[in-house]
């Protein structure tokens, strides 16, 4: 198998993040004129391989993306193993199957999150030759030392933190920036260092508006009259994270598919019913220290527009690694950067795991030191 890789697919999937193209780029030039490999895309992650729908990638196709955002691709968030088919999930592991062998496709290459490493192994456990790159502006792939696309999400909510900071000032206000990151506090955390946040929020340490309170009316005493804080999009005060913890619990305890589908929808609605968090949260603070507050959604933001230079790097690097990695018919495996090096991981260990913030992560202690409050 080692020397037989002739012709490769590869797809983006999930959210986008800034990079990707850079991957596209770095994994297309190797493989083409270092290893003679052909290149074809396909579009729209998943739904591409399932509805079989790919482009050629060729040297003119690779060239001057490096710098773009986005995916040239196109991605999507569907499951190869609960596809939806008129509402109903479907397990298309079979049609992606048969639809690669029917292109001659001898490896596949996936650039995506968790999500994606979850996909990647079900088409891994069906023989599919896969191998999986670290993206996401989350930075929660486990095994990974970071993904591309946080490193650029981090200087653009830094940015946005220094921005509020000004007017918060002028204005004697208290403003909450709100940053993505799904159930990781990495990129709130990042900013809120490197932006000077007066009180970071996330995930990993649920609040309490008290805490939060006493940070801000000591600042206040000092002197400063205003406040910025940075609200992770999965930070909750304590009895909010207990009730998405038990409703998560419940789901994993369900015993029959009626009980899981019940369960689902129970924690479907209790994170409904937590979604406008920050603005609570505002209000909260607004009334208990009367500073005025306001909230700043960054959202995708966060995510769009030209990855900078280390996501560039980052992106270069794995890609041709990957390529490396193909050639050498190493497959299954995630492309994990390790160092000022790259490290092929299973899959089987990768999917399914979530890299969150350790308590007692270096940051979160350097936070601690420069008297940021962490809203415990
Ligand atoms: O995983 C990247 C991310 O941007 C998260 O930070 C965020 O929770 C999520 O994607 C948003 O997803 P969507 O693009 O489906 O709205």
């Amino acid at each position: 198998m080692t020397t037989a890789v002739k012709r490769v697919g590869i797809l983006t999937a999930g959210g986008d993040a800034p990079g990707l193209n850079a991957v596209i780029r770095g994994f297309g030039k190797t493989a083409i004129n270092h290893y003679g490999m052909e290149l074809i895309g396909f579009r729209d992650g998943i739904k591409g391989l399932v509805e079989n729908r790919y482009v050629d990638l060729d040297g003119a196709a690779l060239s001057g993306i490096l710098t773009t955002g986005g995916t040239i691709l196109g991605t999507s968030r569907d499951k190869v193993h609960k596809y939806i088919v008129d509402g109903e999930p479907q397990n298309m592991v079979a049609t992606v199957q048969e639809n690669l062998e029917k292109l001659k496709i001898d490896a596949l290459v996936m650039l995506g999150g968790g999500g994606t490493a979850k996909n990647a192994k079900q088409l891994m456990d069906v023989g599919v030759n896969v191998v999986s790159l670290p993206k996401t502006i989350d930075n929660d792939i486990a095994y990974t030392d970071t993904s591309f696309g946080f490193a650029t999400a981090l200087e653009i909510a830094t940015d946005a933190i220094d921005r509020l900071h000004s007017t918060a000032h002028s204005h004697h206000r208290i403003i909450l920036a709100e940053i993505m990151g799904h159930r990781a506090g990495w990129l709130s955390l990042g900013s809120g260092i490197a932006g000077g946040a007066d009180i970071v929020l996330i995930p990993e340490i649920p609040y309490s508006v008290d805490s939060i309170t006493d940070t801000i009316k000591a600042r206040i005493a000092r002197g400063s009259t205003f406040s910025v804080v940075a609200v992770a999009e999965g930070a909750r005060d304590s009895k909010d994270a207990a009730d998405f913890q038990a409703a998560r619990l419940l789901v994993d305890a369900a015993k029959t598919p009626e009980a899981h589908r019940a369960a689902k929808t129970h924690l479907a609605n209790v994170a409904d019913a937590q979604r406008e968090h920050t603005f609570k949260l505002a209000r909260e603070l607004e009334a208990a220290t009367g500073l005025e507050s306001r909230v700043t959604i960054l959202g995708y933001v966060q995510r769009g527009g030209i990855p900078c230079a280390e996501d560039r790097i980052l992106a270069t690097r794995l890609g041709t690694a990957a390529a490396d990695l193909v050639k050498a018919g190493e497959f299954g495996i995630l492309v994990a950067a390790r160092g000022q090096g790259t490290e092929a991981v299973p899959l089987q260990q990768v999917a399914g795991k979530v890299k969150l913030v350790p308590t007692d992560h270096d940051w979160i202690k350097t936070a601690r030191k420069v008297g940021t409050g962490l809203g415990d």
